[in-house]
């Protein structure tokens, strides 16, 4: 029996010497001192020795046991460290290896000259003032004295929500709740998204973008209004633009102007941008009616103002030589990144 177990040590050191992984270790484990295991068997015979040879035996039978354990133990930490080694080797990096690119986003054409326009108007004092998308008909339309049977106010020209909401159909809702909300004197821009029932093609989109300005105080006259645009303009599109402001109609300002430049392209020469007219259409303005400043609880004989709106698609379309608005809100990457 002492010999079958010195026997089993034998064999036990060799396979253990030569086992390759943590798997083959535990598989010789469960092989030498598993319950079913070849010790376990041996000492399991220990019952038919006789009284003096089995303290012997068992003294023989630790021994083999704790080496068997021991060289297990040894082996298992050599394995450990090999695949250690082996997996780092896997999943070594290369890090002389190109990076992957990381797809950068691009500021939206809008978005730029919106951001010079700010700059410009931030530049001459003004504040940001923003409404919202959705609002009442009172700001829309009656609280710019816009006659009740202005062609506007039907349901075939704007976006109803109910008989009293609506997407505004431009942004001087924000003049409104301007006024309601500050007292004079105000300078304010305000850019932002406007709706009307337009059938989408080149030069129309259901959904368009505005900047109003709106300047209120005591003594403010067409003189003031005509030398921010002017110099609005100069600042947009060049020193040498001049503008030309043609009388027109507004409901919210009396007197009304919409006010052309000089064309950026061919300095008023004539030429395909401005449809050989040598001038460029950009924008409504005027003086704030005075039922408008009462309306907001402003008293028109001791402040006035004036106000103007632009579309800010077309003035980027301009800008840009931009054919077709629809391009504006396609969002193709390849389109953006131009600008
Ligand atoms: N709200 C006008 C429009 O949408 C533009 C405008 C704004 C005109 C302010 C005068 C003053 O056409």
């Amino acid at each position: 029996m002492k010999e079958k177990l010195e026997q089993i040590l034998e064999v036990a050191k060799e396979e253990i010497g030569q086992s390759a992984s943590l798997k083959n270790l535990e598989d010789l484990r469960i092989k030498y001192l598993g319950k079913k295991g070849e010790l376990t068997s041996i000492l399991k015979g220990m019952k038919d020795l006789t009284n003096e040879e089995r303290p012997v035996i068992g003294k023989v039978a630790n021994e083999v046991r704790s080496n068997i354990e021991g060289l297990l133990e040894e082996f298992k930490e050599v394995a450990k460290a090999k695949e250690m080694d082996a997996q780092l080797l896997e999943e070594e990096v290369d890090v002389t290896l190109p990076a992957n690119r990381v797809e950068m986003g691009h500021l939206h054409p809008l978005n730029v000259v919106l951001d010079e326009i700010k700059d410009i108007f931030m530049g001459m004092g003004f504040k940001i003032a923003e409404g919202p998308e959705v609002d009442t008909v009172f700001h829309n339309f009656d609280a710019l004295n816009s006659p009740i049977d202005h062609p506007s106010r039907s349901h075939s020209d704007t976006f109803y929500i109910t008989d009293d909401l609506l997407l505004r159909t431009h942004t001087s809702t924000v003049q409104i709740r301007t006024m309601k909300d500050n007292k004079p004197p105000i300078k304010v821009i305000s850019p932002g998204r406007c709706f009307r029932y337009d059938e989408l093609d080149a030069t129309h989109s259901p959904m368009f973008h505005q900047l109003e300005g709106l300047v209120v105080a005591e003594n403010i006259s067409m003189a003031d209004l005509k030398g921010t645009l002017d110099l609005f303009m100069k600042r947009l599109f060049g020193d040498t633009t001049r503008t030309k402001f043609r009388p027109h109609y507004f409901p919210f300002t009396e007197p009304s102007a919409e006010v052309d430049i000089t064309c950026f392209k061919c300095g008023g020469e004539g030429c395909r941008t401005c449809g050989n007219s040598g001038w460029i259409e950009l924008l409504g303005c005027g003086m704030v009616h005075p039922k408008v400043l009462a309306e907001c609880g402003i008293d028109p004989d001791v402040y006035s103002g004036f106000a103007f709106g632009m579309g800010l698609d077309r003035i980027t379309m301009m800008k840009y030589e931009i054919d077709d608005i629809r391009l504006l809100f396609e969002n193709d990457m390849r389109f953006i990144k131009q600008f």
